[in-house]
């Protein structure tokens, strides 16, 4: 069973939750031959891949490779030409526009760039999505707001603008407003945009860490190294409109996919790093790079 992020929450305590369901719920996102081209630009030519529950699962390839079109693919905010989408073994791609919409409540999005109301302080971008889908008190909503707030670090944040706070605390702005909902999946597109490498490895580390304490379908797109290495549980590579690979942060280190490294171990000092990796994995180096004797 997914943890109840706002049980979760109210009570204070994240890892005293017992599971008593013994029934594992399933959320994960698979899909099927999907295709999109725009005009006579193939965009995406007949990719599958399941995301799956409990993890962060990667979209990684060069600019313009299509991770983005893949995402709003996935929430329904660009349709597909074919193929098919499938939320928790129900059809997305079949469902009315009724039901697209509930379980769009399930969805939580961090956009590229943070994407907040400038006009509005932190306190009312996080409870926007409230305002939007429940009929709770305000009350309640503020202490729904507060409770996100401290999950990611920005207890007393609530009256500052946009324009106030650093390009880090946005998104963890963006990343609160996004969970405030509880939702089952969440969507990131390039989250650490913009941000310097330490700032952006906290947001990973965030991202990663709500999406197992919540249970939560994490589909982040980036072409963050770091990220790759750091929190890539399921990674689905994507060049020239189809699947180049697939596979985790342990397995790219011995991918001899020639278009993979040639993107994630772009720079010498990156394959010099592969290389040691893989030797040290053979048991020729020792922890410090020396060869053995
Ligand atoms: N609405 C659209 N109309 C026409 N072409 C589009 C549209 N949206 C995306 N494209 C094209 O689809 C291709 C893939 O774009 P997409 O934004 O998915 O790339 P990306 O992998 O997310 O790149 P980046 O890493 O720069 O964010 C690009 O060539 C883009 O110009
Ligand atoms: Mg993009």
């Amino acid at each position: 069973m997914r943890n109840d992020i706002t049980g979760r929450l109210r009570t204070g305590c994240f890892v005293t939750v017992i599971n008593y369901c013994s029934q594992k719920e399933i959320n994960m996102i698979e899909f099927k031959n999907i295709r999109k081209s725009f005009g006579d630009k193939v965009v995406l030519d007949g990719v599958s891949h399941v995301m799956e529950t409990g993890k962060a699962n990667l979209i990684i390839g060069t600019s313009g490779s299509g991770k983005t079109v893949l995402q709003k693919c996935l929430v329904g905010l660009i349709e597909p030409d074919e193929g098919e989408i499938i939320y928790d073994g129900k059809s997305f791609t079949d469902m009315t526009e009724e039901d697209r919409k509930l379980l769009r409540q399930q969805i939580g999005m961090l956009f590229q760039g943070s994407a907040l109301f400038d006009s509005m302080n932190v306190e009312n971008n996080i409870k926007f999505p409230l305002d939007m889908f429940t009929k709770d008190s305000n009350s309640n909503k503020i202490k729904r707001v507060n409770e996100v707030l401290e999950r990611v670090n920005l207890v007393g944040s609530n009256k500052k603008l946009p324009s106030e706070i650093s390009g880090g605390m946005k998104k963890r702005v963006a990343i609160a407003r996004a969970i405030v909902l509880n939702p089952k999946y969440l969507f990131c597109d390039e989250p650490n945009s913009g941000l310097d490498p330490q700032t952006s490895m906290l947001i990973d580390k965030l991202i990663y860490e709500i999406t197992k304490e919540f249970n939560m379908t994490t589909i982040v797109n980036t072409h963050d190294m770091n990220s790759v290495m750091e929190i890539g549980d399921n990674i689905l590579y994507l060049a020239k409109g189809k699947k180049e690979w697939t596979g985790n942060s342990k397995d790219i280190i011995f991918s001899d996919n020639q278009q993979l490294n040639e993107f994630i171990f772009a720079s010498e000092f990156l394959q010099d790093a592969k290389n040691m990796r893989m030797l040290e994995a053979k048991g020729k180096v020792d922890g410090n790079g020396n060869m053995k004797k």
